[in-house]
Parts: structure tokens; C-alpha cells; sequence
């Protein structure tokens, strides 16, 4: 059997942004800009847009914050849209998820310009990402894909399974699997015989928000684990996935904290800089 591994996102994360910040510094002019609006004061939203703007900061975009009110009415957050639409110097924009009751978040998915979309969350960019064609693609995605070619990890023929069938996360890692020619299963809480299904995965990616829910019967020998999940319990952070008892008989796994997570904010950095090469500023 082969010697399991241990996928450092955290180091891969890095160089992706030392690639970047290369590739800012060369092409020169006005730097790329984002916009992050967060509506209300969730404390776990507050610590991502803090995180993404020191990160900004490091590889040479310029990032503002919009903070709105969580009582804020979803026509003005619409208003908020529209003008940073126009804005010359914006070429990505993002609004922080989980948002307020009253809003809704395709609305507002809907409403950034799909060329800014940074997210991918548009319909025009799902849209594109299912039928082969280019454009802004979900962050966390498009960071495991590019872990796992970094890694050598071979998706061609291989057999895919994703537990969760979010938006953000299960979704577009179908379709990004399926364009790298992956046979991709979507688990989910009605799924019959969900342990079965995971043990026959090459490939298993786990995005389903409960702590160590992957067990190691779970997991075929060698397979590789990819862990999206992250959540606080009381003995410490946690991912989807039982770490500690799948680790061994796995042929990679990505960690918690230090895999998935890092990712997620480099490829935002990366969907910036691709917006921003593609706004005509940039000859
Ligand atoms: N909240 C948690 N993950 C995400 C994400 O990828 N994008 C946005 N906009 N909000 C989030």
C-alpha cells in the first residue's frame, strides 16, 4: 500500500500567492481592486473579510470593505451593487455569506455583474462553469482542483464523491470534477447507503458542516480525502472529516485547520486578479 499524505493547502496557498503578487508587480498600472460587503456583525464573517483584506493587501489589491447594517433593505444593498458595477476601479465584488432573513442571496447573486462576479455565483458563471465554457468559478472549488493537480493526484477516470450539495461548495465541485473527467457521485442527507458510496470513491470530498462525520469505514484504502468542513467543538477546530482515524489508511487527506480553508481565500485572490486581466485595463 501506498504511503498516505498529508496535503498542506497552507504552503500551496502560499506560493499561489507569491505567484500573483509576481504577476500584480509585472503587468504594473492600477492595481486590481475588490469589493467585500458584509451585511451585520456575524463575528465568524467578520474574521473571513479581515483575513481577505490583510491577504489583498499582501499581493497588491486594493480592497474596501462595505459594512451595511443587518436591518439594511435588500433594494439598498441592491443600490450598493449597482454602484460598485460602475465602479472603474473595481474589478471584483463579493457579499459575505450567511445574509439577514429579509435578503435574499440570489437576488443578490444575480445582481453582481457576472465580469466581477468573484464568487461565481451568477447564474451566467454556473451556467458557463456546466457547460465547459470559461469564467469566474467558486473559490473553494477551484483551490481543491488545483491542490489536487499540484499534488499529482490523477481525477481522469477516477471515481468522485462529493458529501453535499451546496452552492457554494457540492455543486460547482461536481462540475468542476466532471470537466476534469472524474466519474462524480452527489451525496447527501437522503442518500441511501452513504457509507457504501463513499468507500467505493478514488476521490472523496467532504463539504457537509458536521464535525469528524467521515469515519474511516468511510474511506476505500488510498483514497483521497479532501476536508471543507471546519467547525468549533469543544475539544478545538474540527473538519468533516475523523482526521486522527482516517488519516493512515487514506492516500492523501488535507488537514484542519491548514487545507481547504487557506485555499479558499488564494483562488478569491486568483478570480480578483482574472477579472481584473479581463476589464481591458490591463493591455
Ligand atoms: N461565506 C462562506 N463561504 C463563502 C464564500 O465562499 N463566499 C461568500 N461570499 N460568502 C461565504
Amino acid at each position: 500500500m501506498t504511503e498516505s499524505s498529508v496535503l498542506s493547502g497552507r504552503a500551496f496557498a502560499k506560493e499561489v500567492r507569491r505567484n500573483l503578487a509576481d504577476e500584480i508587480a509585472g503587468i504594473g498600472g492600477r492595481p486590481p481592486g475588490l469589493a467585500v460587503i458584509i451585511v451585520a456583525d456575524d463575528p465568524a464573517s467578520r474574521v473571513y473579510v479581515s483575513m481577505k483584506e490583510k491577504a489583498c493587501g499582501k499581493v497588491g489589491i486594493d480592497s474596501t470593505v462595505v459594512r451595511l447594517e443587518e436591518t439594511v433593505s435588500q433594494a439598498e444593498l441592491l443600490r450598493v451593487i449597482d454602484r460598485l458595477n460602475t465602479d472603474p476601479l473595481i474589478d471584483g465584488i463579493l457579499c459575505q455569506l450567511p445574509l439577514p432573513g429579509h435578503i435574499s442571496a440570489a437576488i443578490v447573486a444575480s445582481a453582481i455583474l457576472p465580469e466581477k462576479d468573484v464568487d461565481g455565483f451568477h447564474p451566467e458563471n454556473v451556467g458557463r462553469l456546466w457547460r465547459g465554457e470559461d469564467g469566474l468559478f467558486p473559490c473553494t472549488p477551484v483551490g481543491i482542483i488545483a491542490l489536487m493537480k499540484h499534488s499529482g493526484i490523477s481525477m481522469d477516470g477516477a471515481d468522485a464523491v462529493i458529501v453535499g450539495r451546496s452552492n457554494i461548495v457540492g455543486k460547482p465541485m461536481a462540475a468542476l470534477l466532471l470537466r476534469e473527467n472524474a466519474t462524480v457521485s452527489v451525496a447527501h442527507s437522503h442518500t441511501f447507503d452513504l457509507e457504501g458510496l463513499c468507500r467505493r470513491a478514488d476521490i472523496l470530498i467532504a463539504a457537509v458542516g458536521r464535525p469528524r462525520f467521515i469515519k474511516r469505514e468511510f474511506v476505500k484504502p488510498g483514497a483521497t480525502v479532501i476536508d471543507v468542513g471546519i467547525s468549533r467543538t469543544d475539544d478545538g477546530l474540527a473538519g468533516d472529516v475523523d482526521f486522527d482515524n482516517v488519516a493512515d489508511i487514506s492516500g492523501a487527506i488535507t488537514p484542519v485547520p491548514g487545507g481547504v480553508g487557506p485555499l479558499t481565500i488564494a483562488f478569491l485572490l486568483s478570480n480578483t486578479v482574472k477579472a481584473w486581466k479581463n476589464s481591458g485595463v490591463v493591455s
